[in-house]
């Protein structure tokens, strides 16, 4: 039996619907205090998963907008045209479907606060209106001729470098530089002093809340990997780790093998596996790794019940232990 590890005692710091044990962190909520009294236009820097959806809810809900509403859209999900009717609205008729006028999130966020998330995707002839909202405080619904006035207070959040997609032609400058009044970089999850622990315990705790399997320690290894990896998808991949855990996982402990395998610093999920009838192509590809995949494939397809395992891979149980200790994943 490995020794497990327990949850230690924290000092959790809230902030909004963030939490944190940081010092690099409790730092930025100061800010985010600050920058949230100003009516300063703010630009949110970081990595993928690192929290910026929530900083520019915290944001709004510091200013004194925060009784007025908070209308968000993400620049990457919609065509250039769905995009600026979304954003400014439409009049009836201005196109093919526009059957009746349709606000727009700048007359819906009016007194209130317009989040622009993955902003380095504003497609180019967007960002020549955008800026001249930002100018003017006025803008043209779709189709419309009429300007309105509109008061918004604006957040726009991305991972990529405006700068460097300026320098390739693909970022107004002009806006750049008016998005970039205030900029708040969130760090990674990595660089937070004693986050990776504190927010392991406490998705362990919201997951328990939720009834089902409950957790009180973690293995000594389960533990050693999850310090020792380097979490490029920040909070959201170490909340998705344990949220598969959970599912997959049985028991009070969690376990190195119900951790996804980057962890285990195996690249199991990119393993290539021929088509069963193509001609295998793939040397690379040995038995071993085949052999492995399957027992993933098994434990994910039964929750890890070794009969159930036993069963579906139609080979018997003592082989099934011998493999699964030869693949590390007892
Ligand atoms: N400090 C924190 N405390 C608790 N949960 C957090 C914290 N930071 C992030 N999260 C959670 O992590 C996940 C990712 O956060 P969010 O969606 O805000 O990241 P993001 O920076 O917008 O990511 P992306 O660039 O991929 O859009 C969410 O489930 C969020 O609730
Ligand atoms: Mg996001």
């Amino acid at each position: 039996m490995q020794p497990v590890v327990k949850r230690p005692d924290l000092n959790l710091v809230r902030f909004h619907q963030m939490i944190t044990v940081a010092p690099e962190m409790t730092a930025l909520f100061e800010k985010i205090r600050r920058a949230g009294r100003s009516d300063a236009t703010v630009l949110i820097r970081g990595e993928s998963g690192t929290g910026k959806e929530l900083v520019a809810d915290a944001l709004h809900r510091e200013s004194p907008r925060s009784t007025r509403p908070f209308q968000a859209v993400n620049c990457a999900t919609f065509t250039s045209e769905m995009l600026a009717s979304e954003l400014f609205g439409h009049v009836r008729g201005a196109f093919t479907g526009a059957i009746r006028d349709r606000k727009g999130l700048l007359a819906l966020a009016d007194k209130g606060t317009l989040f622009l998330d993955e902003v380095a995707e504003l497609p180019i002839d967007l960002q020549a209106r955008l800026l001249r909202v930002l100018q003017l405080k006025r803008f043209t619904p779709v189709g419309g001729t009429v300007e309105q006035e509109v008061d918004v207070r604006l957040l726009s959040a991305t991972n990529a470098a405006l700068r460097q997609l300026v320098t390739e032609g693909r970022f107004r400058e002009d806006l750049m530089y008016r998005l970039r009044v205030v900029v708040l970089y969130l760090p990674r999850l990595v660089e937070r002093t004693g986050d990776v622990q504190a927010l392991t315990w406490f998705f362990i705790d919201a997951f328990n809340e939720r009834g089902g399997r409950r957790v009180h320690g973690l293995s000594a290894d389960a533990w050693a990997a999850m310090r020792a990896y380097s979490w490029p998808g920040n909070i959201r991949e170490l909340r998705n780790n344990l949220e598969q855990a959970f599912v997959l996982g049985e028991g009070p402990v969690i376990e190195l093998d119900e951790l996804a395998p980057e962890l285990r610093g195996e690249g199991v999920e990119l393993v290539h596996v021929p088509e069963p009838d193509a001609p295998s192509t793939e040397p690379s590809v040995t038995l071993a790794d085949l052999e492995r995949k399957e027992l993933v494939e098994a434990w994910r397809a039964t929750g890890g019940n070794r009969g159930k395992m036993a069963e579906a891979l139609a080979i018997s149980r003592p082989t099934l232990y011998r493999r699964l200790k030869k693949h590390g994943l007892t």
